[in-house]
């Protein structure tokens, strides 16, 4: 019998496609368009409904799926997929690094992208080949409950840091073995929810669209990025599953994005029973690919129902074709026909969690600490003996350290216990692992923020997944309270860790308030009556509106979800053993109110103050301070009238005034002086890391292309209007830490 063509790795792949194309029924195309979750009944997704690929599978069960594709009649091989967005998620023992916000607190492109790179290595070596990650989604309302997993609230950040994560994903090319699928979701306008509501409709129009929410997208697909992933939500009445406009017209032909689709969970179903605008699933099925989708995720309906519409014409089957053919060619060019890349344990021994895995674990946690303020009381260190008390209900709780999307998570059922506890550095474990001999650490956890109560909707959701306990505060304990003023009243200085929990985030689990929520504000208001220095450390999936007493407090550090040796960086950074060099991506509002308080707004409005509170945020975009004071002067541009095909060269001289040493994000935005239509007072545009030695000036270049000094038309073109421009060079976004210079962009 001779191998057929599909099988033969010497023949090109278009060629192998063809081939295999010809060979297949149509159940069996509309089979790889499927996506199933392997915790079902994985025999029946293999061998019935004849998947495309599977997602969240166990490490059990991944040896099964395999061979179950293998000895399908053609025996496609199956792509396996799973979230691994900071780190291999769902692996035990894998390396779990901080979220996307927290890493993005780094602004180091370089460093993330060495994170994704390890990520890939460990995620390669446990026969997953694809990973739904990086998220690209813009935040601007903190109520969303995702706003964890995304690099914050600028678009020329986000992309910057959304690039380096494909780069490091997808390594050398497929052909390389450590080598996965990235995934750019969820395109596109998910975040701009409405209340924070997640998955609502987004009101957004196109010049809105084209202006923050498509660029990192665009980029994405330039730059090669292999998959896309939707959105759940619809815009101007259309889910984005059916939004061929912008699948087709925007993705495809405009960025030229020749990858592959798939749907966000059960979006096909979706448009049945949530959105309802398809009246079965038949149309649903056709409505999708249609639209231009190739796979699709958790609707086992889509198999019966694609046939059905291409049996009665609803659905043209050379549609289906081109989407199984764009499936296809990823599994040609990753080589799974002749190597389905299986898990490799001789391989896993050697690269997940290894020591430089999680040594750069630590050195990404570090980084993403953003010191919001400080007295003068840290860095504490230079004591012969102390006493630290680490107190508050985040102190000593592995599952925050590392937030949403990582072991007993909730998505994957196979870690109930989570990641194991002794890979987990806390922030008591890091102060016991790295305070000077002598010292003590001491302990009480001083409040609770939650209790978990059954879901008052039932114990399902209409798509048959169970419905996890939510959120319900928890009370004050007074003898709790009591023990941790008293702990805090015996030590030389109170860490006090507070935050939120993963039940207050995630998908389905929007905020309506951004406060601290349980018994956490009262033991703070207690804490800061003592004589004690309060050092306030926020572990949490996202910011929250802080009491007074928190800004009363000696100093407050912004963690986020920092990862397995978050807690040990923390200790360093308290102590001074390390420097701060975070900066917030995210803008931090006073009162959940004043949302949104994103720092990119467009100009145009009576005021600055609501009649009852300021609208400046609480922190702005860009800031974080370090232990040293550094200087900011002499700003100039060198050639003050630019080509539009130039570029805006400047300087600016950083001088530490202080005593240490400092690493500076030097922040360039560009203001548009007058504009055809309003447009934002002054946008990111470019940064740059430098190290300032205490009592050091140094000269910074910055440079800027006079074509990305953009504003986009009221019909949605991104266009250059010559004329008066300012650069703003400084330590954040706020309009009194900027120095300004004037040029122009000639015409
Ligand atoms: C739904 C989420 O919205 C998406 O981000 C994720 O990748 C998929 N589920 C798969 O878990």
């Amino acid at each position: 019998m001779t191998t057929p063509a599909y099988r033969d790795p010497a023949l090109p792949v278009e060629e192998r496609i063809d081939d295999l194309l010809d060979r297949m029924t149509l159940a069996e195309k509309v089979g790889q368009m499927l996506q199933l979750d392997a915790r079902g009944d994985l025999e029946d997704i293999v061998t019935q409904k004849l998947v495309g690929s599977v997602l969240h599978t166990s490490p059990e069960r991944m040896h099964r799926a395999i061979e179950l594709s293998a000895g399908t009649r053609l025996g496609i091989p199956l792509l396996t997929a799973d979230d691994c967005i900071h780190g291999h998620s769902f692996w035990p023992g894998a390396t779990i690094f901080p979220t996307q916000l927290a890493m993005a607190c780094s602004w180091d492109a370089d460093l993330v992208e060495r994170v994704a790179r390890a990520t890939a290595v460990e995620v390669a070596s446990t026969g997953v080949h694809w990973t739904f990650s990086p998220v690209l989604c813009i935040a601007r309302d903190l109520r969303w409950g995702r706003v964890d997993e995304t690099f914050g609230e600028d678009p020329v950040l986000i992309g910057e840091l959304g690039m380096a994560m494909v780069r490091g994903y997808q390594g050398a090319g497929l052909t390389d073995p450590t080598a996965i699928l990235a995934c750019a979701k969820h395109f596109a306008g998910y975040s701009e929810t409405q209340g924070g509501r997640d998955a609502s409709e987004a009101d957004i129009s196109r010049r809105k669209l084209v202006s923050w929410f498509l660029p990192p997208f665009e980029r994405a697909a330039r730059e090669g990025c292999r998959t896309f992933m939707l959105g759940y939500q619809s815009m101007d009445g259309t889910p984005i599953t059916a939004n061929a406009w912008l699948l087709g017209d925007v993705l495809k032909r405009d960025w030229g994005f020749t990858g592959t689709l798939i749907t966000d969970w059960d979006n096909v179903g979706r448009m049945v029973y949530e959105q309802r605008v398809c009246a079965d699933y038949v149309e649903a099925a056709a409505v999708a690919v249609r639209a231009g989708n190739d796979l699709v995720m958790t609707t086992p309906q889509f198999f019966e129902a694609a046939q059905e519409a291409v049996g009665r014409g609803m659905l043209d089957e050379r549609d289906v074709d081109a989407a199984v053919r764009r499936i296809l060619r990823l599994k040609f060019e990753l080589g799974l026909f002749e190597d389905p890349r299986a898990p490799d344990p001789a391989r896993q021994a050697v690269v997940i969690g290894s020591a430089d895995h999680a040594a750069l674990n630590l050195e990404i946690a570090r980084r993403s600490l953003v010191l919001l303020t400080n007295d003068g009381t840290l860095p504490f260190g230079g004591h012969p003996t102390a006493t630290v008390a680490v107190i508050g209900p985040n102190a000593d709780d592995p599952d925050v350290m590392l937030g949403d999307w990582a072991g007993s998570s909730g998505q994957a059922d196979w870690m109930p216990d989570g990641q194991p506890r002794e890979l987990v550095e806390t922030v008591l474990d890091g102060f016991r692992a790295v305070v000077p001999a002598g010292w003590t650490v001491t302990t009480a956890r001083g409040a609770d923020i939650q209790v978990l109560v059954p879901d008052p909707e039932g114990a399902f959701f209409p798509d048959g997944e169970i419905r996890r306990p939510v959120f319900s505060p928890a009370p004050v304990d007074a003898e709790m309270l009591a023990a941790a003023v008293a702990a805090a009243s015996a030590a030389d200085l109170a860490v006090v860790v507070l935050g939120d929990t993963v039940a207050l985030n995630g998908e389905y689990k929007s905020t309506a308030t951004l406060d601290l929520q349980g018994a956490q504000i009262a033991l703070l208001d207690a804490l800061v009556t003592t004589s004690t220095p309060v050092v306030v450390v926020l572990v949490q999936g996202k910011p929250s509106t802080l009491p007074a007493s928190a800004l009363r407090a000696a100093a407050i550090i912004q963690a986020f979800n920092p990862g397995m040796r978050g807690g040990r960086a923390v200790a360093e950074l308290v102590l001074g053993l390390i420097e701060p060099t975070g900066r917030l991506p995210i803008s931090v509002p006073r009162h959940v109110g004043q949302q949104p308080v994103y720092y990119n707004q467009l100009r145009g409005q009576h005021g600055n103050r609501y009649a009852d509170l300021t609208q400046e945020p609480q922190f702005v975009f860009g800031d974080g301070l370090s232990y040293s004071t550094v200087e900011y002067g002499d700003l100039s541009v060198i050639d003050p009238v630019v080509a539009p095909d130039g570029v805006v060269q400047a300087q600016v001289t950083l001088t530490n005034t202080g005593s240490r040493p400092a690493v500076e994000t030097v922040q360039a935005y560009i203001r548009d002086v007058v504009t055809s239509v309003t447009w934002a007072d002054k946008e990111l545009k470019a940064w740059r890391q430098v190290s300032v030695a205490a009592g050091e000036s140094v000269t910074v270049e910055i440079e800027v292309a006079a074509a990305d000094c953009t504003i986009v038309t009221g019909d949605a073109r991104r266009v250059v209007e010559p004329g008066a421009f300012e650069l703003l060079v400084g330590r954040s976004s706020r309009e009194r830490d900027l120095l300004r210079a004037a040029f122009t962009v000639a015409d």
